[in-house]
């Protein structure tokens, strides 16, 4: 497999993400991480933070590299000349939503293919929407975000002032 493009919002990055993240690094030879820079989406981090929690959480993967994109995911696969989207797949209750854009992906560039990786089951019930939720309520997240970041999603709730 040869350059991967891994896109999401990542508000905030779970350890689900980083072990999607980690196990396609092993299959591509070049990854990228990317995250959507949606305006009209009410989220958590500023683009920026997401992307510097993500080098920040990948910088020990030499073909890593992390980004950002507007726009559809397609063309901006391939303007950066990736062959694969990789997607992580927890239950079946994301498959329908993921086929229906991998279709609709393959449908507008043929030649670029979306790649699922099923997610580790210990971490098959973990979103970043439910890290938000225990973490609005100064709930403990330590065990479904990485330890640096656990402090600075907190801090966007106030948690611990
Ligand atoms: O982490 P998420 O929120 O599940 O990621 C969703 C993402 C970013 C992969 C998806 O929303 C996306 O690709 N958005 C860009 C617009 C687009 O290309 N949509 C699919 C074709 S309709």
């Amino acid at each position: 497999m040869r350059r991967a493009i891994y896109p999401g919002s990542f508000d905030p990055v779970t350890k689900g993400h980083l072990d999607i993240i980690e196990r396609s690094s092993r299959l591509a030879d070049e990854l990228i991480v990317s995250v959507l820079n949606n305006s009209a989406k009410n989220s958590l981090f500023f683009v920026d933070e997401r992307v510097s929690m993500l080098k920040e959480m990948t910088s020990y993967l030499p073909n890593v590299t992390v980004g950002s994109f507007d726009g559809l995911l397609a063309d901006y696969a391939k303007r950066m000349d990736a062959a694969v989207i990789i997607r992580g797949l927890r239950a079946v209750t994301d498959f329908e939503y993921e086929l229906q854009i991998a279709q609709t992906n393959h449908e507008l560039y043929p030649d670029i293919e979306t790649v699922f990786l099923t997610t580790r089951l210990e971490y098959s019930y973990l979103s970043s929407t439910i890290v938000k939720e225990v973490a609005s309520y100064g709930g403990d997240i330590s065990r479904f975000v990485p330890q640096q970041i656990v402090e600075r999603i907190y801090a966007k709730y106030g948690v611990g002032d």
